[in-house]
């Protein structure tokens, strides 16, 4: 199935990076949210990358003005119509996500594929609030999207070949390497990546080490790029929260449960670089 144009749901840290990679493999890029400040704040993150890229000789002026020609911003749901594929990278939280879903399936094309980029929600519940099942897929990036070369690919139970096919296809088209999961709980990335995020929340609550020297640890014991608070800050502590949330209840296993000090973070609004203040502060 060939795709000409791209819909992005969610023009924040994650949304405004999709819409990027999208725009620099050549395709016509739709980046929808739901404020005009929001869509403007996700234009200026993708010009300033674009800019570091010029400067550093990687883009020509021209190239970079290219990319931003492709892309187009809207605030009404509706724009998704003359999309092929869409990708929705809104809040991290079920009714938002389901609700948007709904309303992709009423406006999109009947061949258009919806994908989530999900961190921890089951496809399959969101597949469920469509009538074309078979090609609600996850198309998992990774933060900072433009940076990093993984994109998780999960299959939901109802996921067809051809839907699997072609969101593979295009990951590759992005310059990213795909790796393939299947629907449970936080899929392979989060089921691995955020229990060490926890356990790191944990040494902190428990006083073995200050977060430096948790980071510290990790970053030179375990030639990491980046310690796991500081990961934690990058992704945002609301985001980790929501993913140990999925994984506890998903599994009812207690060697999920979320450190108590991550839910008194996320509750006086300390989330990471995003608020200013996280387990450090910026
Ligand atoms: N957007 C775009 N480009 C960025 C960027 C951003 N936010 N941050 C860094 N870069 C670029 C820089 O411009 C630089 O580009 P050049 O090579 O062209 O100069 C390059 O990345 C390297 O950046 P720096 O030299 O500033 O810093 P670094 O070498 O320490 O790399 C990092 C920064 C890429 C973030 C690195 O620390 C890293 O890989 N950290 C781990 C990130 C990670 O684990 N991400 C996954 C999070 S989990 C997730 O996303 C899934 C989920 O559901 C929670």
């Amino acid at each position: 199935m060939e795709i000409k144009t791209f819909g992005v749901i969610g023009a924040g840290q994650m949304g405004n990076g999709i819409a990027q990679v999208a725009a620099m493999s050549g395709l016509d890029v739709i980046m929808n949210d739901i404020k005009t400040e929001f869509v403007e704040k996700g234009i200026g993150n993708i010009t300033k990358n674009l800019t570091r890229s010029v400067d550093r000789g990687k883009m020509t002026e021209p190239e970079k003005f290219a990319v931003l020609g492709r892309i187009k911003t809207s605030v009404e749901l509706a724009d998704m119509a003359s999309a092929d594929f869409v990708v929705e990278a809104a809040t991290e939280n079920e009714s938002i996500k389901f609700q948007i879903f709904k309303d992709l399936d009423r406006i999109c094309k009947k061949g258009a594929i919806l994908a989530t980029n999900t961190s921890s929600i089951p496809i399959g519940r969101i597949a469920n609030q469509t009538g074309r099942p078979d090609k609600v897929i996850g198309m998992h990036f990774m933060n900072p999207v433009p940076v990093m070369k993984l994109i998780e690919v999960i299959k939901g139970l109802a996921t067809s070949d051809e839907t699997f096919d072609t969101t593979w296809e295009l990951s590759v088209k992005f310059g990213k390497t795909p790796a393939e999961a299947n629907d449970f709980p936080g899929f392979i990335a989060n089921r691995i990546l955020l229990p060490m995020i926890n356990e790191a929340v944990y040494c902190l609550y428990h006083g073995v080490g200050k977060a430096e020297d948790i980071d510290t640890v990790m970053k030179l014991g375990m030639n990491h790029p980046m310690g796991p608070l500081a990961l934690a800050d990058l992704i945002g502590l609301d985001t980790c929260l929501a993913i140990m949330e999925t994984l506890y209840d998903g599994f009812c296993d207690s060697k999920y449960r979320p450190c108590p000090l991550l839910k008194k973070y996320v509750e006086v609004g300390w989330l990471g670089r995003k608020t200013g203040r996280g387990f450090y502060e910026y």
